[in-house]
């Protein structure tokens, strides 16, 4: 298979994930990529690796430029088994290399391998040498496990981001210019939302200390390289990771027999009159990994359920565990329903909003099928709380 260049001496020797539609919960409906990338001098180092089924691949590409067994370096930004998982049959063909990676990387390579490999453990400021060539570290914890750092080569110019600025996409495009930069932004939303969402804080870090640096190519590890849209996405993560919102509007439920659904849609028709866009999201025909790019940008998120067996449906229950573990800030939440007899479901969406931080609008909770005049009521500019009693 062969290698990309990047620039001279400098090669995209990834592995494309063509087939993967579920990552860790995550649907990846366009694939993915790991990246990886070598770096040529009178030493030679690999950024990363791949997933371990994806190892041929990277051996290939790696031997269509140079022989693996001479690699001197193999530089770990980040420990997770998607760029890890090959570095023991990495390091059986390439016997002599050294791991550069941080302290805290060391700790977590040994804990999931338990190899005596060498190790070279670096920290923010430190460099490594390849020649003509420099490797420049910045760690960014959290981004997205503790132990992530980035690749910094400054004459080149080149960031190797590792997960930050990355988007799960399996194209035989390398670049964002090369395939549309629509997609490629839509994707890094998704990806941001459902992977890099909660560590808003340590992304602004890292955000910091990386616009110091000189930078005409964003090299992730999943993904189309930045070469054209650096700006672009720099602002976006910007924007995401301070949780600044656009006001719209998004309406998440589950329904029964269509009476949470005609409060949903009452609410839609409200935030319309309000000149604020809403979507209207059903969690029976939507992934919940598909939702959150929605939240991302959402000041306004509303969840609805009815109640079933004292409690919220377990589709709302499973949207809200996942996006209190994503943990969105800055958001104004309401919780509505319909409701039989014990009718909890409202009041414990509104306990998970609550426990969020969100700033709460008053509920709205209708008993088994609500009227029209009941829904025409639904107004944002006079929210009322409906509660009437089954008997
Ligand atoms: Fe792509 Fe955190 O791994």
């Amino acid at each position: 298979m062969k290698a990309v260049a990047l620039k001279e001496n400098i090669w995209w020797v990834g592995g494309i994930d063509w087939d993967i539609r579920n990552f860790h919960g995550y649907q990846t409906p366009r694939g993915t990529t790991y990246n990886a990338y070598l770096v040529i001098d009178e030493k030679i180092a690999l950024i990363d690796t791949v997933k371990n089924y994806l190892e041929k691949e990277l051996l290939s590409r790696i031997s269509a430029v140079i022989d693996p067994s001479k690699i001197d370096y193999i530089v770990v930004n980040h420990v997770e088994m998607d760029h890890s998982g090959s570095l023991p049959q990495i390091m059986a063909a390439a016997p002599n290399a050294v791991i550069v990676t941080s302290a805290v990387g060391e700790k977590g390579l040994e804990a999931h391998y338990h190899s005596k490999w060498k190790y070279v453990t670096v920290k923010s400021g430190d460099s490594l040498d390849l020649g003509r060539t420099e490797l420049k570290f910045v760690q960014t914890p959290m981004v997205h496990w503790p132990d992530n750092m980035v690749t910094y080569l400054p004459k080149e110019k080149i960031l190797f981001s590792n997960d930050a600025f990355g988007q799960h996409i399996a194209s035989p495009e390398r670049f964002d210019d090369e395939l549309g930069s629509d997609i490629v932004i839509e994707e890094a939303a998704k990806y941001y939302a459902n992977i890099v969402l909660p560590f808003g804080s340590q992304v602004q870090k890292a955000l910091q200390a990386l616009s110091a640096l000189d930078i005409d190519m964003i090299a992730p590890s999943h993904g189309l390289i930045w070469r054209e849209h650096i700006s672009d996405i720099l602002k976006k993560y910007t924007l995401w990771s301070a949780n600044e919102t656009d006001d719209k509007a998004v309406i998440i439920y589950d329904t029964m027999y269509g009476s949470t659904e005609k409060i949903a849609y009452a609410l839609f028709r409200s935030f319309e009159e309000k000149g604020i866009p809403p979507r209207l999201i059903n969690l029976k025909s939507n992934h919940i990994s598909d939702i959150v790019p929605e939240v991302l940008t959402a000041k306004y998120v509303c969840i609805g359920s009815p109640t079933l067996n004292n409690n919220m449906m377990p589709t709302v229950a499973a949207f809200l565990t996942y996006l209190k573990g994503l943990a969105p800030k800055n958001r104004i939440g309401m919780a509505f329903g319909s409701y039989g007899w014990s009718g909890q479901s409202v009041g414990q969406v509104e306990d998970i909003l609550r426990e969020m931080g969100f700033d709460i609008l008053p509920q709205i909770k209708l008993n088994y099928v609500p009227t029209q005049a009941q829904l025409d009521e639904i107004n944002l500019d006079q929210i009322k709380i409906f509660v009437s009693d089954f008997d």
